[in-house]
C-alpha cells in the first residue's frame, strides 16, 4: 500500500509543534501542499515550511486563532489563495489548562472548550463549505476530508482535567454528527483518538518515574511517538481509507482497553 496525496492540499491547524507538526510533515511527505498554521509561535511552523520546501514540497506557515472566527475564515481562505483548493483538514489545535475542578476558573474552562471544540466546529465549517463550492477536483476520490484530533479522555474520564476530557467527548459527537451530515457530499469526516504520545502537552507525565505510572496504563508497553500518530493521520485523509467515515481510530497502546482489568479487576 502506498499513501499518495499528491496534488492536495491541507491545512494542519496548531502545526508549530507536537502532533500537527508531525502530521504536516507526514502529508507534504506523501504529496501534498501544506498550510502550516500557527497561533503563538511563528518559528518553529516557518522552519518546519522552510524544510518541507527544501525537499521540494510545498508549503506555508499561516498565523491564526482557530477559536475567532475571522481567523478560522481567513485560514481557509488564505488556502484558496495560495493553492486554490482545499481538499484536507486536520482539526488539530489543542491545549489542556488542569486544574481540580473547585479551583477551575471559567476562564479555564472556556479556553479549552474555545480552542478545542469550537475552534474544531469553526474550521471543519469553513472546509465544508469550500468543499461544497470547489466540488470534485478529480484529485481524490472524495470531495474533502476532515480529520478532528480527539484523544482517549474522549471516552475515558479524566479527574483534574474536567474542561480538556469534556472537549474530546463534544469533539467525538461533533465529528459523528458532521460525518453523517456531510458523507451524501463525499466529505468524509474522521477522528484520532491519542493516548499518551511524548510531546511537549504530557513532558511531566512522560519523563522519569512519571513515565513509569504512565506505562501501566498502556498495555502494550511503550509511551506513543508523534510519528504514529502522523501514519496513521495521512492513511485516514487519503484514498486509501475511502470507505472510513464517522470513525474515530484510537491510537493509544491499547490505553483505553480498561487495563486495570488485565488482572481479572
Ligand atoms: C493528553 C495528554 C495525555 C494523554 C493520555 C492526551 O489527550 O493531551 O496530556 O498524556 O491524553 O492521558
Amino acid at each position: 500500500m502506498s499513501v499518495s496525496l499528491t496534488g492536495q492540499v491541507a491545512l494542519v491547524t496548531g502545526a508549530s509543534s507536537g502532533l500537527g507538526l508531525g502530521i504536516a510533515h507526514a502529508l507534504a511527505e506523501a504529496g501534498a501542499a501544506v498550510g502550516i498554521n500557527y497561533n503563538a509561535h511563528a518559528e518553529p511552523a516557518e522552519q518546519a515550511a522552510a524544510e518541507i520546501i527544501a525537499l521540494g514540497g510545498r508549503a506555508r506557515a499561516l498565523k491564526g486563532d482557530v477559536s475567532h472566527e475571522p481567523d478560522a475564515i481567513a485560514l481557509v481562505d488564505a488556502m484558496v489563495r495560495e493553492w486554490g483548493a482545499l481538499d484536507i483538514l486536520v482539526a488539530n489545535s489543542g491545549l489542556q489548562q488542569d486544574a481540580p475542578v473547585a479551583e477551575m476558573t471559567l476562564a479555564q474552562w472556556d479556553k479549552v472548550i474555545a480552542v478545542n471544540l469550537t475552534g474544531q466546529f469553526l474550521c471543519a465549517r469553513e472546509a465544508i463549505r469550500q468543499f461544497r463550492k470547489q466540488g470534485r477536483r478529480g484529485v481524490s476520490k472524495a470531495a474533502g476530508k476532515i480529520l478532528c484530533m480527539s484523544s482517549v479522555h474522549e471516552v475515558i474520564p479524566w479527574a483534574g482535567h474536567v474542561n480538556y476530557a469534556a472537549s474530546k467527548g463534544g469533539v467525538g459527537m461533533m465529528m459523528r454528527t458532521l460525518a453523517q451530515e456531510v458523507a451524501s457530499d463525499g466529505i468524509r469526516v474522521n477522528g484520532i483518538a491519542p493516548g499518551a504520545i511524548r510531546t511537549a502537552i504530557n513532558k511531566a507525565e512522560t519523563e522519569g518515574e512519571a513515565a513509569e505510572r504512565l506505562l501501566r496504563l498502556i498495555p502494550y508497553g511503550r509511551i506513543g511517538e508523534a510519528a504514529d500518530v502522523a501514519k496513521a493521520a495521512t492513511w485516514l485523509v487519503s484514498d486509501e481509507s475511502d470507505y472510513v467515515v464517522g470513525t474515530t481510530l484510537f491510537i493509544d497502546g491499547g490505553m483505553a482497553l480498561y487495563p486495570e482489568f488485565r488482572g481479572n479487576g
